[in-house]
């Protein structure tokens, strides 16, 4: 497809998806949220793609919703469009996406990058959730998303005072799953995307239904979903294929059925 915000190319199983707004530090405007949404739904309609890696450029992964396109928006305008409300399909993609976060995750940049299933960070990444020095709040489920990610305390904190953390502190609070030298950044990142893209597609989209349910559901009726989705797996022929592969001391060749 053709884009102008982001870039898209696959590399065997795993498609990278760059934001390509270098001018305004990949703030996140509408057609962004429209390329990226359009790139995702083929992303999850494709069988030959397991995994993927979204990242922006090495001074920002996105530097916020863009504040220039919001400015002159009053409550009507934002309440009629139901302004981000289009993000939350974004956060429905059925497969995996990692964050690569290099540089700025500020805003809706440090909420896009929570919306996807994990962050890798690189050693020179900062979050922040800056809005409140713009007069408003998150907007793109930061404040949700961060208390889970990092508990009320620096969450308050993150939110209250807009400071930013770096990868060290963000790896500290749960926020970022690993850290690699900012040079090395999208290489781990695409190995890692490409060892999820190897595994058994339907038990992949079970594994991250699954713990996203976490974030749902008390505990018991978490892990009633968890134990029917596993027993589930149970009907797919990557499930026989894989057990038999272990015991015959093989690689599984999946099918994705
Ligand atoms: C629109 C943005 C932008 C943004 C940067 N730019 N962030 N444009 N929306 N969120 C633009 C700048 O206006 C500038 O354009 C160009 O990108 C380069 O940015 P500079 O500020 O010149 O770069 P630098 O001095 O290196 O500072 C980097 C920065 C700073 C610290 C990241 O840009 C910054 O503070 N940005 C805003 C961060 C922020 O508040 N994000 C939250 C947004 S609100 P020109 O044309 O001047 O060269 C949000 C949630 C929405 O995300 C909730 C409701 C509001």
């Amino acid at each position: 497809a053709d884009y102008e915000t982001i870039t898209t190319e696959t590399r065997d199983r795993v498609l990278l998806v760059t934001l390509n707004r270098p001018q305004a530090l990949n703030a996140l405007n509408s057609q962004v949220l429209d390329e990226l949404l359009s790139a995702m739904a083929d992303f999850d309609a494709d069988d030959d793609l397991g995994c993927a890696v979204l990242t922006g450029s090495e001074k920002a992964f996105a530097a916020g919703a863009d504040i220039k396109e919001m400015s002159d928006q009053g409550f009507a305008d934002m309440y009629a469009h139901n302004f981000f409300a289009g993000w939350e399909r974004f956060a429905a993609t059925r497969k995996p996406i990692i964050a690569a976060v290099s540089g700025y995750a500020l805003g809706g940049g440090c909420e896009l990058a929570m919306m996807c299933d994990f962050i890798i960070a690189g050693d020179n990444a900062k979050f922040g959730q800056p809005e409140i020095k713009l007069g408003v709040s998150p907007g793109m489920g930061g404040s949700q998303r961060l208390t889970r990610a990092v508990g009320k305390a620096k969450a308050m904190d993150m939110c209250l005072t807009g400071r930013m953390i770096d990868a060290e502190e963000a790896e500290r609070a749960g926020l970022v799953a690993r850290i690699a030298p900012a040079a090395d950044l999208l290489d781990e990142a695409l190995k890692t995307a490409a060892t999820i893209a190897s595994m058994a597609p339907l038990a992949v989209m079970a594994n991250k239904e699954m713990v996203n349910a976490a974030f749902e559901t008390t505990l018991s009726q978490g892990v009633q979903f968890e134990r029917r989705l596993f027993h589930g797996l149970f009907a797919t022929h990557d499930q026989s294929e894989g057990m038999s592969a272990f015991v015959d001391k093989r690689a599984g060749k999946w099918s994705g059925r």
